[in-house]
């Protein structure tokens, strides 16, 4: 099955008006720069910036995260549907870093999930395990209990996410989980999406943690990796549009 490959650019918590307006315009400018589907994930207060900016152009753009929640007391909060307000078409949801730092359980992530795709938006499901995890030998067990929570919740609406799988121990440390490493779980991953859904094997499950331009082709070449999240290499556009054209 040929599915369409998809590189998205998690921007994290960096950025300003004057360098996103330089990075935006160079990557509208660049020629053939998407030769795949190309998004870019960015703090909230930039999203109407994006919308401007990205406008009438053949990138997507998106959020970083979102609230489980639809409206309400819920200080420091973004729902869905304000996102949604500003032309996003993905969200991230479980990164690592929200799944660490903000203590978020396997149910949140899902009911993020949940929240996104009712507002119209395709979750970025984010999936992985750390160091530890994987020298025990618990990869599968639990990528598998991650990506569970999010099926059991969303059931046949499963098919429309977006899944990334995100070894924690290859974020941002320039150790790329190997090829083989990488379609390992990513096949194991499919498996169970297959399990869930008829639509599986048009589904889209994206690698990231340290993709480069240098490794972009050989990751992306393997059966079930889809493209990228990408997240250092996001913020330079040639770099970039480097590994949006590897995913050709
Ligand atoms: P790096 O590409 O900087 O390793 O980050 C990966 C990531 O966390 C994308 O969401």
């Amino acid at each position: 099955m040929s599915r369409r490959k998809l590189v998205v650019g998690n921007w994290k918590m960096n950025g300003s008006l004057a360098a996103n307006a330089a990075l935006l315009d160079a990557l509208r400018a660049l020629p053939g720069a998407a030769p795949c589907d190309v998004a870019v994930c960015a703090p909230f207060p930039y999203l109407a910036q994006l919308q401007t900016r990205l406008a009438g152009s053949t990138i997507a753009w998106g959020a970083q995260d979102c609230s489980a929640h639809a409206s309400g007391a819920f200080t420091g909060e973004v729902s869905a549907a304000m996102i949604a307000e500003f032309g996003c078409r993905y969200v991230i949801v479980g990164h690592s870093e929200r799944r660490t730092l903000h203590a978020e359980s396997d149910q949140l992530v899902a009911d993020k999930a949940k929240a996104a795709l009712a507002a119209g938006l395709t979750p970025i499901v984010c999936v992985g395990e750390t160091l530890a995890q994987r020298e025990a030998d618990e990869t599968a067990a639990v990528v598998k209990r991650q990506l569970s929570a999010v099926i059991h919740t969303l059931a046949h609406c499963t098919a429309q996410i977006v899944v990334a799988y995100e070894p924690v121990w290859a974020i941002g440390t320039g150790r790329t989980a190997s090829p083989e490493q990488a379609q390992e779980v990513h096949a194991l991953l499919r498996r169970q999406l297959q399990a869930a859904t008829a639509t599986a094997a048009a589904m889209t499950i994206l690698y990231g943690g340290s993709v480069k331009a240098d490794n972009a082709a050989t990751l992306f070449s393997q059966a079930d990796i889809d493209g990228g999240l990408i997240g250092g290499a996001s913020l330079v556009a040639a770099d970039f549009a480097a590994i949006a054209r590897a995913a050709a």
